[in-house]
């Protein structure tokens, strides 16, 4: 395996995961020097000609994956085949994987775990809706990003199907515990309902810390319900965890939509589980980007009055002072014109007296 690939474009840096159809690498992108993660193929097939036409059908619909843009889908940036093995470039996220939160034994709260499955929810939607299946879901393939605390769905089931003449059987390509019965026969129908099955058992790991028994198993074991692993969990996502695995394909809801609706509803942002004593509100202690403009729009109001509050007082200080003053000239006014009067007043006659006169 060459370190430079992609005509000399990624450098390979590190091996992050290797199943049974290929290998993970963490590498660079010269050109911008951005982290990456490229996924590589082992050789498709011995037949040259076989192995041509399944490479490019493997870049085709590769490339149709482009169009499933979502924040909890990888961000795939680039296929390429080189030398004949294809290639997916897609961002690197930064976090750990499902499994390695919650396994052997950190189970996650109820309302934790069911915000973090319809994030998978809503991005199997959108595959769903662009006519593809993922074929894999399972905590493996989630990585809770430690930036968002967004989950993002990885390691779509395509390249699977196109590893198929890799292995002997078909059997070697799927997840037990997280697989339905349909995945271990090569020609049974995969629908919707195939994913939702891996969907629902990766709800009941994240609750019980427990991986399900495999499909293949449950006509001569029981499947436990997660309630009978967590007796504090509730009914309906206990019922909707078996409901989502029911055995049988027609059994289970025909789409991601229906299934969610089948789960408790949770306090919004999904980490709430306890009852909530109320606690003083405190004005900082806001959640709501809203409520956070608003406070601190307050908070200048607030400022803006206690800074106005000393010039007015000084205001009216003087009010008192000028009307004072005002009052004590219109009075000093007065008694000069009083006493003008008074002085004026013994003249008056001489005035008549000049006219008569
Ligand atoms: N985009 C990514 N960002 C960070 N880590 C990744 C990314 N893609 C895969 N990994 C890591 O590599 C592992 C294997 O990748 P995956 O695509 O699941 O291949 P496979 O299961 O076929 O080995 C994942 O479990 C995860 O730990
Ligand atoms: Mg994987």
């Amino acid at each position: 395996m060459a370190l430079l690939v992609g005509r000399g474009k990624y450098l390979l840096q590190e091996e992050i995961g290797r199943g049974i159809s290929g290998i993970t690498y963490k590498a660079i992108n010269q050109t911008n020097n951005q982290v990456v993660v490229i996924k590589t193929f082992a050789s498709v097939s011995s037949q040259e000609d076989e192995a041509s036409d399944i490479r490019k059908k493997f870049l085709y619909e590769a490339r149709r994956l482009l169009e499933c843009s979502h924040p909890n889908i990888i961000p795939y940036r680039e296929f390429f085949s080189e030398d004949g093995v294809p290639y997916i470039v897609m961002n690197y996220i930064p976090g750990k994987t499902l499994d390695k939160i919650v396994l052997p034994n950190s189970p996650l709260p109820e309302a934790t775990a069911i915000k973090y499955i319809q994030q998978v929810g809503n991005a199997l939607k959108v595959v769903h809706d662009h006519g593809f299946l993922h074929r894999d879901v399972k905590p493996q393939n989630l990585i809770l990003c430690e930036d968002t605390q967004q989950v993002v769905l990885i390691d779509f089931g395509i390249a699977r199907e196109f590893s198929r003449g890799l292995v002997q059987t078909h059997t070697s390509l799927v997840s037990d515990g997280y697989a339905p019965i349909e995945q271990y026969l090569p020609k049974a129908e995969r629908t919707q309902a195939t994913d939702i099955y891996g969907l629902a058992a990766t709800l009941y790991t994240l609750v019980t810390a427990q991986i399900p028994i495999s499909a293949t198993l449950r006509d001569h074991l029981i499947l436990n319900t997660p309630q009978q692993i967590r007796p504090e969990l509730s009914d309906k996502i206990s019922q909707a965890i078996m409901k989502g695995m029911a055995l049988e394909l027609e059994e289970r809801p025909s789409s991601v939509d229906e299934w969610l609706a089948l789960l408790p509803e949770t306090s919004g942002n999904g980490i709430t589980e306890l009852p909530i004593t109320p606690e003083p509100k405190m004005e900082t202690e806001s959640i709501d980007s809203n409520s956070l403009v608003l406070d601190s729009e307050e908070m200048v109001e607030v400022v803006e009055q206690t800074s106005v509050q000393q010039p007015d007082k000084q205001n009216q200080l003087w009010k008192i002072i000028a009307i004072g003053l005002l009052i004590f000239l219109g009075l000093d006014y007065i008694i000069l014109k009083m006493s003008d009067r008074f002085k004026d007043a013994p003249s008056q006659p001489n005035v008549t007296e000049q006219r008569l006169l």
